[in-house]
């Protein structure tokens, strides 16, 4: 095989050291052995359209998109799916052998992967789901959940307005509490779900009464630094399935390696292990 069929694909994003992307594919690559590399690109906003025209020059088959690119990417590409449409964010692009760039948002994708893969198993059937959190992340988890069939989802966010113009846009199987309420929107869900920053490393720690949790409800967090969140330890000790949001990462980095390299790869303890490594 020649230097120029050596399919390359990335993680474009501002600032870049801190992703986990590049493990994650190049574990793959390894354990597959296929031909390939995965690079991680600093770019800055306003080079992100020149870079992108420009890859597919140098040999690259498509790249993920991270923080801050995920929504202004969908106007300096050529093709959009439906779900990235309807998230308003796209996070794989594919270049196509047409020349056109196509970009899809593989995030919910990851969500409902991680969720109906984990020891517990799931099923949006199961009830109603409490999402914290309206940005960018609730959008694909929200998509994705009613995609699942959950029944209801009741939404909370500090800022409501926010949360109330995503209940407007989703439509009538959202139910918006306030931020003070949020606590009480848990006693009603088979599922509970913390899309904000809260309880990252670094950021302020996730302050809604946890009391109402269900015994049994599935609760997972897309915090995945600390992997144990605060939210995630309350939830155990009160009888609920946990799962931790590392799965989601992994998970949505499936269908792009599986379409720039051409196997689909499995997610597994080794994958867990080379991401944290
Ligand atoms: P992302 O795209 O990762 O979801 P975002 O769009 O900035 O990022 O959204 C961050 C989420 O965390 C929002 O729901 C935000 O609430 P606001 O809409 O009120 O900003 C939430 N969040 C961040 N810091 C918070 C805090 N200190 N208290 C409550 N919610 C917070």
């Amino acid at each position: 095989m020649t230097d120029q069929t050596i399919p390359l694909a990335g993680v474009i994003g501002s600032p870049i050291a801190h992703s986990k992307s590049p493990r994650i594919h190049r574990h793959w690559l390894t354990v597959m052995d296929l031909p390939g590399h995965y690079v991680p690109m600093n770019v800055s906003p306003e080079n992100l359209a020149e870079v992108l025209r420009t890859l597919p020059k140098a040999g690259f088959v498509g790249a993920n998109i991270t923080i801050p690119h995920k929504e202004k990417v969908l106007g300096l590409v050529d093709i959009v799916t439906d779900r990235a449409a309807l998230i308003g964010a796209a996070n794989t692009l594919i270049f196509g052998k047409d020349g056109k760039i196509h970009a899809d948002n593989t995030d919910g994708y990851g969500f409902i992967n991680n969720l109906k893969n984990a020891p517990c198993g799931w099923d949006g059937a199961n009830g109603p789901a409490a999402v914290l959190g309206a940005g960018g992340a609730s959008r694909a988890v929200i998509v994705a959940l009613l995609d699942a069939g959950v029944p209801e989802i009741l939404l909370s966010n500090r800022t409501r307005m926010r949360a109330d113009a995503l209940a407007q846009e989703f439509g009538k199987r959202i139910r918006v509490f306030d931020w003070r309420q949020a606590g009480n929107m848990l006693e009603h869900c088979a599922t509970v779900v913390n899309t904000t920053s809260l309880g990252m490393v670094g950021q302020p720690s996730l302050d809604v009464p946890l009391q109402g949790l269900q015994k049994g409800a599935v609760v997972t967090d897309i915090v995945y630094a600390p992997l144990r969140t605060q939210l995630l330890e309350t939830a155990e000790e009160m009888g609920c399935h946990t799962v931790d949001g590392l799965g989601m990462l992994l998970h949505q980095a499936v269908p792009g390696f599986e379409r720039w390299f051409g196997k689909r790869p499995e997610v597994d303890a080794a994958t867990r292990d080379a991401a944290l490594r």
